[in-house]
């Protein structure tokens, strides 16, 4: 018994020294865990386009793929901060760029920094200038980006705009105009979906009515919550809200923007991973549409000449259980080849400089002039501006005004001064 356990002990050694020797993956490379909450239409098919090289790049590291579904990851998140509570991380995690990395996960210790992986990837020099600091707390960097999406798009059918004689609205009074015959026609005239897409289409008019720099100045402190500015901005989100259709709380995201498609519904507000939704395959579980014949897309009024981004991008979980297959996964993430398998089909464009254009479809390419050009601000619903506790006392406002009657404007705002108080940026 003793001599058969001590030619066990004695082969697990040479097995283990075989590994160190590079005859084996490295401790943890076996496999790597990640979490996001792509799983549907426009967002599976890109993160498997990704898995796909990855597959490739590590063919001895297993993907374990954790996603948990629902829309800007409100499922995910809640379920993400159960197993983080409970010490039991997936080795890495999707996550937006900005207070989310840096008010969130890094302010309670939850990651790693990735200096080392970006000195050797050399994606510091690759990636937008404007970004770095987004995912960075003093000298750390905390996550690698992976795209960089649009928020402020309207997306239009322009079959039923054409049939109608309505034009696309640049300013909300023209809005109202158009909703006017588009309703007269039996027809939606502002799709939406269930409450992030509420904060989502929030965030766009305040950012309309408000302009960049104070809607910025909402974010960083220096802006008054309280102001006639803001009442007014409010005063327009509620007027907005009369002509969405009233089953929004039910619906996903796709959900609504498929009735832009259909022609059931003139416009919605959403991000452009509505572009990998209604023009990725069937076969991806999305619409199959040719861009600017199939759907349309224009600046939702009063943003032109500004871009409202955000970026996803992945982590490096503090005591990741496979923290090589972590480091693996994340070096295809920020990769050249990684970046242009996932962008072109999740509809987002690239959270680097070197991605070949010709490989973008016609609405992406605007957004990629529009990047470079626009005026770039952050946004709420999707992590860059509010840290998650403030946020969350946003969406908690929120909903009580979603399900008010009254449409309260006073109370509303009064409850988004008390937060911003509260729970300010650090
Ligand atoms: C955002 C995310 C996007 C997209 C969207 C809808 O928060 O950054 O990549 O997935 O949610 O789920």
């Amino acid at each position: 018994m003793i001599r058969k356990l001590s030619t066990i002990v004695a082969l697990l050694t040479v097995a283990g020294l075989l590994a160190a020797c590079g005859g084996g993956a490295p401790a943890g490379a076996d496999q790597v865990e990640v979490f996001s909450w792509w799983t549907g239409g426009g967002e599976a098919a890109g993160l498997d386009a990704m898995i796909k090289i990855f597959a490739a790049e590590y063919p001895d590291t297993e993907f374990i793929n954790a996603a948990v579904a629902g829309g800007a990851g409100t499922n995910a998140r809640a379920v993400l901060a159960s197993r983080l509570q409970a010490g039991d991380p997936p080795d890495s995690w999707q996550a937006h760029a900005g207070q989310e990395i840096i008010g969130t996960y890094v302010a309670a210790g939850q990651i790693e920094p990735l200096n080392s992986l970006f000195e050797e990837e050399g994606f510091g020099k690759v990636m937008p200038a404007t970004l770095l600091p987004l995912i960075s707390k003093g000298d750390q960097i905390y996550s690698v980006p992976v795209n960089i999406h649009r928020a402020n798009v309207m997306w239009t059918n322009p079959a039923l705009l054409a049939e109608l004689g309505v034009q696309v609205p640049t300013t909300w009074d023209e809005f109202f105009t158009a909703c006017e015959t588009v309703e007269a026609a039996g027809k939606i005239c502002l799709s939406m979906g269930e409450q992030w897409t509420a904060m989502h289409l929030m965030e766009v008019v305040l950012l309309g009515e408000l302009g960049p720099d104070a809607y910025n100045a909402l974010w960083d402190g220096s802006g008054d919550w309280g102001s006639a500015e803001v009442t007014a901005a409010l005063g327009t989100y509620a007027e907005v809200l009369k002509h969405v259709n009233s089953d929004a709380a039910g619906l996903t995201w796709q959900d609504a923007s498929q009735l832009v498609a259909n022609g059931d519904a003139a416009f919605n507000i959403m991000g452009d991973w509505c572009d990998g939704y209604f023009s990725g395959t069937a076969e991806g579980g999305n619409l199959g549409l040719v861009p600017g014949e199939g759907y349309g897309w224009a600046p939702p009024p009063g943003t032109d000449g500004t871009f409202q981004f955000l970026s996803d991008s992945f982590t490096l979980a503090k005591g990741a259980p496979h923290a090589e297959g972590a480091l693996a996964w994340l070096k295809t993430a920020g990769s050249k080849a990684g970046q242009e398998a996932f962008n072109p089909v999740k509809g987002s464009i690239c959270a680097r400089t070197d991605c070949d254009v010709t490989l973008f479809n016609a609405y992406l390419q605007t957004a990629m002039a529009d990047w470079a050009s626009d005026r770039v601000v952050g946004s709420l619903t999707h992590g860059v501006t509010a840290n998650d506790t403030w946020k969350n006392e946003i969406n908690t406002a929120l909903g009580l005004f979603l399900t008010d009657t009254n449409r309260d404007v006073d109370a509303f705002q009064g409850a988004l001064v008390a937060a911003a108080a509260a729970y300010p940026n650090k």
